[in-house]
């Protein structure tokens, strides 16, 4: 069950490198960095962190994390703050993703508040990722066959009562993201 961890820590270095665009486009849009903003780029790096991360790797980490909780001697208060963090993440990049769709729509430049947010969704996410590293280490070294069993076991149960209507509108987001230019161009892929 480690391929779990992996898979995980893969989707983290590819966020890392979202956050990193997603950072660049911000500085354009603030006029620290030369160049323009690639606003289609903001959207599908926003999209790809509501529908990805929010469908599988949050509901993994919260399997994990709580099966962990149930261990002698671990950072509770670690644990508490990145599980607290995962709805407060989403609640903001669903606000973000609703503010730049608007934007992008009337063609205006997102105002100071907007893009103070946006830095702050960032080193938010950054440091959320970060955090977890020490925590993924914990999981690691713990964790027996019996945990992995019963991680095993409870995220298949999710996944049978997930709604279909959801995984398919995950599957078609994730495959439109893929043939996108403005992520590809740019070496994601
Ligand atoms: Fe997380
Ligand atoms: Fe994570």
């Amino acid at each position: 069950m480690q391929y779990i961890l992996e898979q995980l820590e893969q989707d983290h270095r590819r966020m890392l490198r979202m956050m990193y665009l997603l950072s660049k486009d911000i500085h354009r849009l603030t006029g620290l960095d030369r160049g323009t903003a690639n606003m289609d780029r903001i959207l599908e790096i926003l999209d790809y962190i509501q529908v990805y991360p929010e469908i599988w790797h949050h509901p993994t980490e919260d399997v994990l994390f709580k099966q962990l909780l149930s261990k002698k001697h671990v950072n509770v208060e670690a644990i508490h703050l990145l599980l607290n963090d995962h709805p407060r993440l989403e609640a903001l990049s669903s606000q973000l993703s609703l503010i730049y769709s608007e934007f992008r729509v009337a063609g205006i430049t997102p105002s100071q508040r907007v893009l103070q947010l946006s830095r702050h969704f960032c080193t938010g996410q950054i440091a959320h990722i970060h955090a977890e590293r020490n925590i993924f280490a914990a999981i690691s070294e713990r964790f027996d066959e019996q945990d992995w069993q019963d991680v095993g076991n409870t995220l298949r149960d999710k996944q049978s009562s997930n709604e279909d209507t959801e995984q398919w509108d995950y599957i078609q987001r994730s495959q439109n993201l893929n043939r996108s230019n403005a992520l590809t161009n740019t070496g994601l892929h």
